[in-house]
């Protein structure tokens, strides 16, 4: 998914999608989704197997159509591993009649979603300027060895060095995938890169016909690459952006195989990722064993059985694999979080310590730090007459256009020679850098807006131009006012590292509180997601415009898809360091190991440098150096997700579905403030409430005590305030009394942290509570 204001294609990226946007080509047969829940065959699928599921299949849809030929004509994909039902083309009344089905646990239209080096494994400690030192996870959990770590993405680009296999042993034999690369002979797999496949059919029966270029896992469009390299790419040295940031690019999990599930292809509508291809796509992962997911894609939060990245997570998070999904890139707004299912793992996006620095330096001698990964750059000190965008509007152009330097807006004998300040929003950051360059102009200074505020990010523009923040915007919009011939220079962008603040959130990530279920929190946690180095395709150019002839094997891309694989790579980590932890487990080690101050030990700020909430971090920054012993986790099953569900109102028959073993709703509802999560939210807290929590014991025995770090207007009694442990494993179950106190705001959310230490491991989860 790509941030709004920002470049759709360069450069800030998470794939969501809007309702509704379909529209049937002819009466009213549309591509549908039918959830039929859980398969009853076991984890060991045989072909057999396979084609009765199939054949059920044929059956009850040709029982609802009046023949089985009619169903198999409708019928596109049919899921028969782990999730079970089909993807079919269905008229409307049709489709209203199967959902009332008992049989049948939801029916959704395919809808789209959207797509949502390497010093930010520095930032985070696991190395040094290229030392690990020895109390790093990486040489701990020996680089992810043998994790398999699958992608649901745009593909991938096989010929990156990240993928190479150069010194990596056998496949694990655990691998059951394989190589799709259908039409595309020169794609090829290797020990590295050991499975790809390709899903399209969902894609297909939006767009109509394609042709065999889509048959194949190839990336053309960057982003799965990147995303995957960021994950599990291994070492490669020299990779840099024209220069920029060169370093040694590398995963998070270095020696993990990866494995590339395509189910992104070129947008329809602005949506790339189509629901029917993304179950599919689940479905078949779960089979071939990979251990982790990594999904930087996603929608509007919708209801979990309309969702099918939900649908798809809850069934792999049962067989074991822990999901990493991307927060969504529609802040700063709040409530735009996606992917909030409690079993899900949402990232958020913040900055790191590097920074592309390139000045805009005016007339009057002020400077102004902006940001670029421009190639080209203007001659050292020479000025040129500098001048807002709207100054060289075209005659027929609408003047907010020319402000945006959106296509075809500037005019030529006007821009000419000049350096023109842009605004930032609604076309892309580096589009606007072609209209000027288009134009004549010489050099852009890109300005923000009120919303992205301090939020600068280096483009690989194609001439000068740096991004500078708003305040720094105002301040060049008084000096073209304050002379009448206003002049100015940019420099050539360097690398610039240990920059402070680090990290803040970036303006674009998107915000709790969650909309589905407002008592989980999201996203869960924050991870490097701004101008991330990571390997891209070489079918297109950086800014992935059809005017970009450069090609470059290493890019540099903004975006909660970018802070997703960040996640993805560190849980390969910790999976291989303790293989038998619950993908909960491994979640509850990453939240209550964050931090939530930055490398000034001030707290975490967001983009206008105002203090940030968990509605933006979750529990804090990742750590993963603490993230391998936390000493306590908040633990789940899946029965405790269903419990959940039943909480929430969904229908029995719809939940029993879910699970593949028998499975009744409790007779009394669970309270959803009790769910057994590392984050603790009140979203209505009318006097006081009693919240139940249960850690158990992953570390040595000790004694814990709790700590709380109050919130505004609410008193918070933890009892029993010391724990004791005496053995790996052991449980112990905890109460946090919450009282809101005379005189608290009303409808305001206020934020705390609770804390468990035994003196050598903090754990800690946000206190989130709104009072009514
Ligand atoms: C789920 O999708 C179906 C089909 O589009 C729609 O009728 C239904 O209202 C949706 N359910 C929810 C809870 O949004
Ligand atoms: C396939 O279709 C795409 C876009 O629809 C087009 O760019 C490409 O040239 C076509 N390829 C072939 C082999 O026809
Ligand atoms: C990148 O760094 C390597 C190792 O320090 C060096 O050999 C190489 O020349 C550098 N490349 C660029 C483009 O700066
Ligand atoms: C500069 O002048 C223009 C036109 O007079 C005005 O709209 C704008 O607000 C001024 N900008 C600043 C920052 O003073
Ligand atoms: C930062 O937080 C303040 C206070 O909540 C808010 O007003 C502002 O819009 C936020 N800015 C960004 C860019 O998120
Ligand atoms: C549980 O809560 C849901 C949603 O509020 C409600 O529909 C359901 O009847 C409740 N079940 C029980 C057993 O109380
Ligand atoms: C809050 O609790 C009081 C006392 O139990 C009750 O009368 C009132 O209706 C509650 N308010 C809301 C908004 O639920």
């Amino acid at each position: 998914m790509r941030a709004s204001s920002a470049n759709p294609l360069c450069l800030l990226s998470f794939l969501l999608f809007s309702a509704l946007l379909y529209r049937p080509t002819f009466a009213a047969k549309r591509s549908y989704v039918v959830y039929l829940g859980a398969h009853s065959h076991g984890s060991e699928v045989s072909l057999t197997d396979l084609d009765r599921a199939r054949d059920t299949h044929y059956d009850f849809l040709g029982s609802c159509l009046g023949s089985k030929d009619k169903a198999k004509d409708a019928i596109f994909y049919s899921y028969t591993r782990h999730i079970n039902g089909f993807a079919a083309i269905l008229e409307d009344e049709e489709a209203i009649r199967l959902a009332k089905n008992p049989k049948v646990a939801s029916v959704f239209l395919n809808r789209g979603r959207k797509l949502h080096t390497t010093r930010s494994w520095d930032f985070m400690g696991l190395e040094n300027n290229g030392v690990i030192p020895s109390g790093s996870i990486w040489k701990k959990a020996r680089f992810g060895e043998n994790i398999i770590i699958g992608n649901l993405d745009t593909g991938v680009w096989p010929e990156s060095k990240s993928f190479s296999d150069e010194g990596m042993g056998p496949i694990p034999s655990k691998w059951k995938g394989v190589c799709q690369n259908g039409a595309d002979a020169s794609f090829h797999c290797n020990r590295k890169l050991v499975g790809a496949r390709y899903f399209n059919k969902g894609y297909a029966s939006i767009v109509g016909h394609l042709n065999s270029t889509y048959d194949s896992p190839r990336d053309h469009e960057g982003h799965g690459s990147h995303t995957l390299s960021t994950a599990g790419g291994n070492f490669v040295s020299d990779a840099n952006v024209f220069g920029y940031g060169n370093g040694t690019a590398k995963g998070g999990s270095p020696n993990a195989r990866v494995a590339a599930y395509k189910v992104c292809f070129p947008p329809v509508n602005g949506n790339e990722c189509f629901d029917a291809d993304i179950l599919a796509a689940f479905d078949m992962a779960i089979q071939d064993g990979v251990d982790v997911l990594s999904v930087s894609l996603g929608g509007d939060a919708v209801p979990f059985f309309n969702d099918s990245v939900a649908i798809g997570s809850f069934h792999a998070v049962k067989h074991g694999i822990a999901v990493v999904c991307s927060a969504g890139n529609s802040g700063p707004e709040d409530g735009t979080v996606s992917n909030v299912a409690a079993w899900q793992i949402t990232v958020g996006a913040s900055t790191m310590d590097r920074q592309f620095p390139s000045y805009a330096i005016l007339g009057n001698k002020m400077r102004f730090k902006g940001e670029s990964l421009s190639f080209k750059a203007l001659p050292r000190n020479k000025f040129f007459p500098i001048m807002s965008s709207l100054e060289a509007k075209a005659a027929h152009a609408d003047p907010t256009d020319a402000q945006l330097c959106k296509a075809g807006s500037l005019d030529r004998v006007k821009a000419k020679g000049k350096i023109l300040v842009c605004l930032r929003g609604d076309n892309a950051r580096v589009d606007k850098g072609q209209e000027a360059a288009l134009a004549g102009a010489v050099g852009m200074v890109l300005a923000n807006n009120d919303l992205s505020g301090n939020e600068i990010i280096a483009d690989p523009h194609v001439f000068p131009a740096t991004h500078i923040t708003y305040s720094d915007g105002l301040a060049v919009f008084r000096y073209l006012n304050s002379t009448k011939t206003p002049m100015a220079y940019i420099t050539h962008p360097s690398t610039q590292l240990d920059t402070k603040p680090a990290p803040f959130m970036a303006a674009f990530s998107s915000k709790g509180p969650n909309t589905i279920t407002p008592e989980i929190l999201k996203p869960d946690i924050t991870a490097p997601g701004v101008s991330i180095i990571a390997a891209y395709t070489e079918s297109q150019g950086p800014t992935n415009q059809d005017f970009d002839t450069r090609r470059v094997q290493y890019n540099c891309v903004s975006g909660t898809s970018m802070s997703c694989p960040h996640v993805s790579g560190i849980v390969g980590l910790l999976k291989t360091l303790h293989p038998d932890w619950s993908p909960a487990a491994i979640r509850s080690a990453i939240m209550t190991t964050a931090r939530t101050r930055d490398n000034e030990v001030k707290p975490m700020t967001n983009a206008s440098h105002l203090k940030a909430t968990p509605f933006s971090y979750g529990a804090g920054h990742v750590q993963p150096n603490r993230a391998m012993d936390p000493g306590l986790v908040y633990d789940l099953k899946t029965t405790d997700y269903l419990d959940l569900m039943c909480a929430l109102g969904y229908t029995k028959p719809q939940i029993e579905k879910f699970s593949e073993t028998p499975y009744k709703c409790p007779t009394k509802n669970i309270s959803l403030t009790d769910f057994n999560y590392p984050s603790i939210t009140v979203p209505n807290l009318n006097g006081s409430i009693t919240v139940t929590r249960t850690v158990k014991n992953v570390g040595s025995p000790a004694t814990y005590m709790a700590q709380v770090f109050k919130l505004a207007g609410v008193s918070v009694v933890v009892r029993p305030k010391t724990l004791t442990f005496n053995k790996i494993g052991e449980e112990k179950s905890f109460k946090v009394i919450l009282k809101s106190k005379k005189g608290s705001v009303a409808n305001d959310y206020v934020f705390g942290q609770l804390k468990w230490s035994d003196g050598k491991h903090y754990v800690r989860s946000p206190i989130v509570v709104k009072t009514i």
